[in-house]
């Protein structure tokens, strides 16, 4: 792999998507990794990232200079840039000039920038700046703020920028950063979705063996994905089951029982758990307890559906033994699973995972995006429908009445939800948006006036958010038409609610879900 060393900066998933989108497979590793450790995993290349620290703040990571002797290309960014210049001798300085923002460079020479615009825009974001390049390196660009905006040396195979490469706001830096990739370290762009899709499946095959398994469904891309793969990889040993936790919404359930069977011919399982689940949850208000027993007994149902898999087989000694998820990279990042990250919210399918799991977990999507798994999806002959699909989280409607879960709640909630969803696809908006969550807010009340008379209902909240991947999100500008027209009808048609907010907050500060 390329190896994203992450010396805490935001952008370390964003340069590991990057780098994927080159066609080249990375992973994030945190900057305490040893330099015997990164030679062990044997890299194609290293990334430094930027950072939130100058490398003469106390306490700033380190870079370990013997990184240097191993013939490993390395590529530096903005603090990795910096870390890079000091450890192979070059100075780095407080030029007093800051650069935040957009800011333009001059480019001159070298391969990285070769062929680009002599003066192009880039994203900035340092204090420190590097005066002067290590030897061995030729300086390839420079702004106002940064006399060594770039340096390459291509006989080591070393180069670095201090700008940031990975944020769209560099429209060149996904090239600079294939240069690097291709042209300076050499290596090939062999990261397809048919080779990830070969590469996955065989995993599969070899941690099942000649075991059984089964795939909780969730109507997503994630789990429909999945279970493709692994039916793949052990065919009829797998077999799907579809929980209704009564958390779902208008129509799902067909969806899943319908789609998924025709595209995949998947043998499939429906449990009707909509008692058991809400039953769990009632008087339960805190958003990790949801999740903890959303999670949990989703695994309780799998459980009881396993004598159901197996069916005669079970008095022969036959076992289930793995149960297939479809955990992606953010999932396990936000988990508090990553590299040192905060755990911001348990994810039903990792952190809400209960002690006593009795599967051993079969993830093949665990490192992906979800660009590359709906990639996957298209090379396993998945349709438009599952593959194209926005995400809905597994815990469902659950997460999405803020108070506690009850069947007429979930009755508004779903009313409202549909409502939107036909409003925006009708609109053409589906393919702009990446979700868009429906909110109740179950305990707010506030007062209106319908036909002449008060009211005293709820609020639904409309949280539509544009993302890559949602590690961050921003919220979309819907026309105004679409959004009155959500409003009219949510306020006209449901019951018990008088009133439709708008959520503009980006990620961060707000998550895309409101629990
Ligand atoms: P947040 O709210 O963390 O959401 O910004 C990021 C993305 O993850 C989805 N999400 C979940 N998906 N199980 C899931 O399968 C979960 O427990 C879960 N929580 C959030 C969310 O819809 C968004 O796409």
């Amino acid at each position: 792999p390329v190896l994203v060393v992450d010396f805490g900066a935001q952008y370390a998933q964003l340069i590991a998507r990057r780098v994927r989108e080159a066609k080249v497979y990375s992973e994030v590793i945190p900057h305490t990794t040893t330099v015997e450790e990164i030679v062990a995993k044997n890299p194609l290349a290293v990334v430094l990232s930027g950072g939130p620290s100058s490398v003469y703040a106390d306490g700033a990571p380190k870079l370990d200079p013997a990184l240097f002797d191993h013939d490993i290309p390395v590529f530096g960014i903005c603090y990795g840039f910096q870390a890079m210049a000091g450890a192979l001798g070059g100075t780095v300085a407080e030029t007093g000039t800051r650069e935040y923002g957009r800011t333009d460079i001059a480019v001159s020479g070298g391969l990285l920038h070769d062929g680009l615009p002599a003066t192009q825009p880039v994203w900035m974001s340092h204090g420190d700046a590097v005066t002067e390049a290590p030897s061995g390196f030729e300086v390839t660009a420079t702004s106002d703020g940064a006399p060594v905006a770039a340096f390459e040396d291509r006989a080591r195979k070393l180069a670095g920028v201090q700008y940031h490469p990975e944020v769209l706001h560099s429209p060149h830096g996904q090239q600079v950063l294939s240069r690097f990739l291709h042209e300076i370290a050499g290596i090939p762009a062999a990261w397809t979705a048919s080779n990830i899709a070969d590469a996955l499946i065989e995993q599969v095959r070899e941690q099942v063996g000649d075991g059984h398994a089964i795939c909780g469904l969730s109507g997503g891309v994630d789990s429909a994905v999945a279970a493709a793969l692994v039916q793949r990889a052990i065919g009829d040993r797998l077999t799907c089951v579809f929980v209704d936790h009564g958390l779902m919404r208008a129509g799902e359930r067909t969806q899943v029982e319908q789609d998924f069977v025709a595209a995949t011919g998947a043998r499939l399982i429906t449990v009707d758990a909509a008692d058991t689940f809400i039953g769990e949850l009632a008087g339960v208000t805190d958003p990790e307890t949801k999740r903890k027993i959303i999670g949990r007994e989703f695994i309780r149902s799998f459980e009881g559906a396993v004598s159901d898999v197996l069916g005669e087989n079970a008095s022969h000694g036959a076992t289930v033994d793995f149960l297939v998820q479809g955990t992606l990279y953010p999932d396990v990042v936000e988990s508090g699973g990553g590299t040192g990250t905060a755990n911001i919210k348990s994810h039903h399918n990792v952190g809400g995972l209960p002690e006593d799991l009795q599967f051993k977990l079969v993830e093949p999507l665990r490192l992906l995006f979800k660009d590359e798994v709906r990639a996957v999806g298209r090379e396993l002959g998945l349709p438009e429908e599952i593959v194209g699909r926005q995400p809905f989280p597994g815990p469902g409607l659950g997460i999405r009445i803020i108070g506690e879960v009850t069947r007429d709640r979930l009755e508004i909630l779903r009313h409202a939800d549909s409502i939107a969803r036909e409003e925006l696809t009708s609109a053409g908006l589906d393919g702009t948006i990446w979700q868009c969550p429906v909110v109740l807010l179950a305990d707010v009340r506030s007062v209106g006036v319908q036909g002449d008379g008060r009211t005293y209902g709820h609020p639904i909240v409309l949280r539509p958010v544009s993302s890559e991947d949602a590690m961050t999100a921003d919220w979309t500008r819907l026309p105004y038409e679409t959004l009155e027209r959500i409003s009219t009808r949510i306020t006209n048609e449901v019951a018990d609610v008088n009133r439709v907010v708008l959520d503009v907050t980006s990620k961060p500060p707000g998550t895309i879900e409101w629990e």
